[in-house]
């Protein structure tokens, strides 16, 4: 099969297509033949990091077909249409094949493509996690959503409408349209406006890109508010771990999220986007063999929701 390995020692590109062995599943394991695969920032930054899959495959948010089962797999047959962030179990989705446990794995409904169901796994739960996990999102609440254009962010403002809120997001200029499709109330340009000076106060703050200081978004809730530190800059990330609680004390919470891939928010999450209540924004469509240059789009921090990968236009099933 073809499979883009990272291989550090190749000095123009780490991310190389090459020919590799199909794996064979295990007795636990699926074989899945991958349609299609988002990239996401745990692609380049455990790149960055030297956290390298022992398959040297990057790619955790896979959707396809199932092409074998294993022996004590019982959950899919062949054919079925599946989808799921892989990246506990070694990631391995920029390839033709992957063999993943099946408790990776959600069924794909049939009226949604492969491609917006790779969108969905790491992104959209990252989000449903932020909210409903550690903001404990309330109807009627005020929610800023701070680097609202990426992949989190754009799922986060669908989700945080769903449960009913009111949704201020901060994006880059280029992106305020969409923002506003998305049905985000208020929208700030944070180019032309520094929304930490806005007067607001909000009652849950997802703070994924563009670090403010901790201070400034715990500045910004409301009395018994919720900021939850999902990404930015790694310093931005250590910093709320370190000091999240010292910055708790008192009735404003600062948390941070370590999301975990799981099924049932999948099935939750792919159902909304199933009636058309949530829709993954799909800024570039991109080759396998053009993954190199898709990671790289990613890594520069500008992208407008996510990055596809297509790997195999869907096979006909009898
Ligand atoms: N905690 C967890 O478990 C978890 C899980 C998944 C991801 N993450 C983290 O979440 C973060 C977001 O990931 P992602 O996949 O959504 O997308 P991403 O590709 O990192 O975000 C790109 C978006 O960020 C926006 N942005 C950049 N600088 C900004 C600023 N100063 N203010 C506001 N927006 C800004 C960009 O908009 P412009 O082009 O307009 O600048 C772009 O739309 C990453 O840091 C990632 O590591 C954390």
């Amino acid at each position: 099969m073809k499979a883009v390995l990272y291989d550090k020692r190749n000095s123009t590109n780490a991310l190389v297509l090459r020919e590799i062995e199909k794996p064979i599943p295990r007795d636990n394991e699926v074989l899945v033949k991958i349609c299609a695969v988002s990239v996401n920032a745990a692609d380049y930054r455990s790149m960055k990091m030297g956290i390298i899959p022992k398959s040297k495959i990057f790619g955790a948010d896979i959707a396809g077909r199932v092409d074998a089962v294993g022996e004590n797999a019982s959950r899919f047959a062949i054919g079925d249409e599946v989808f799921g962030d892989i990246s506990a179990f070694g990631f391995g989705g920029f390839a033709e094949y992957v063999a993943v446990p099946e408790t990776a794995l959600a069924m794909k409904p049939t009226g949604v493509t492969f491609e917006t169901a790779a969108a969905v796994p790491m992104a959209a739960v990252t989000a449903l996690q932020a909210l409903r996990d550690k903001g404990q999102i309330q109807c009627g609440q005020k929610v800023l959503i701070c680097g609202a254009g990426g992949g989190v962010g754009t799922f986060s403002i669908q989700l945080a409408k769903y449960y009913g809120t009111e949704v201020t997001a901060v994006c880059g200029e280029k992106n305020v349209k969409v923002i506003q499709s998305l049905g985000a109330d208020d929208v700030i340009n944070y180019k032309e406006n520094d929304f930490t000076k806005c007067g607001k106060q909000y009652d849950l703050i997802l703070a994924i890109n563009g670090s403010r200081s901790l201070f400034a978004y715990k500045r910004l809730l409301a009395p018994k508010g919720v900021c939850v530190i999902v990404g930015g800059s790694l310093s931005q990330v250590i910093k709320s771990l370190l000091f999240g609680a010292l910055l708790s004390i008192g009735s404003k919470k600062m948390r941070s999220l370590a999301a975990k891939p799981n099924t049932k928010d999948l099935e939750f999450i792919i159902k909304l986007v199933a009636n058309g209540k949530v829709q993954p924004v799909i800024d570039r469509h991109y080759l396998l063999h053009e993954t190199a240059e898709a990671v790289q789009y990613l890594s520069g921090g500008h992208a407008l929701g996510k990055v596809i990968i297509e790997v195999a236009s869907a096979p006909v099933v009898d």
